[in-house]
């Protein structure tokens, strides 16, 4: 069944220069780049995206984290890519994130407060539509 989903290369990955290895891994993959943007996005959309997470004390760094940078908006698709991208990604914190994922060969903990780990990706269909329609209005 073949899915589309969200990636964003977080302002650590841009910033790192690792844009290049995280598409060449989503590739490799097999999954397809459908549409990419570089944006330095405004909080509002940041609220939205991460809205879940409000209240949580992760939350305003989190937010700020995001905004202290450019970030890598890619719309990818495949078959069973929702998954199959959190799998590429590794688990959320970086130190714990298995060797040969993203975030497990790149990340690690920083001390801050929060996880600096480079991507996110959508986590469900109903994520992916909610956040395609976001980044991609
Ligand atoms: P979450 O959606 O739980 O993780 P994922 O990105 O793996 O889907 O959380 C969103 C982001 O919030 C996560 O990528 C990094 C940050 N975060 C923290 O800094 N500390 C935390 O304890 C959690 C759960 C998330
Ligand atoms: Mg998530």
């Amino acid at each position: 069944m073949v899915e589309e989903t969200l990636v964003l290369i977080k302002p650590d990955g841009v910033a790192r220069s690792l844009t290049g290895e995280i598409l060449r891994r989503i590739e490799a993959k097999g999954y397809s780049l459908v549409d990419i943007r570089m944006v330095q996005p405004e909080r509002d959309i940041l609220a939205a995206h991460y809205a879940e997470h409000e209240g949580k004390p992760f939350y305003e760094p989190l937010v700020e984290f995001m905004l202290s940078g450019p970030i890598v908006a890619i719309r990818v698709a495949g078959d069973r890519v929702i998954e199959g991208f959190r799998m590429l990604s590794g688990t959320t914190d970086p130190t714990l994130a298995a060797p040969g994922t993203i975030r497990g060969d790149f990340g690690r903990d920083w001390g801050l407060k929060v996880q600096q780990n480079l991507v996110h990706g959508s986590d469900s269909p109903e994520s992916a539509a909610r956040e395609l329609a976001l980044w991609f209005a």
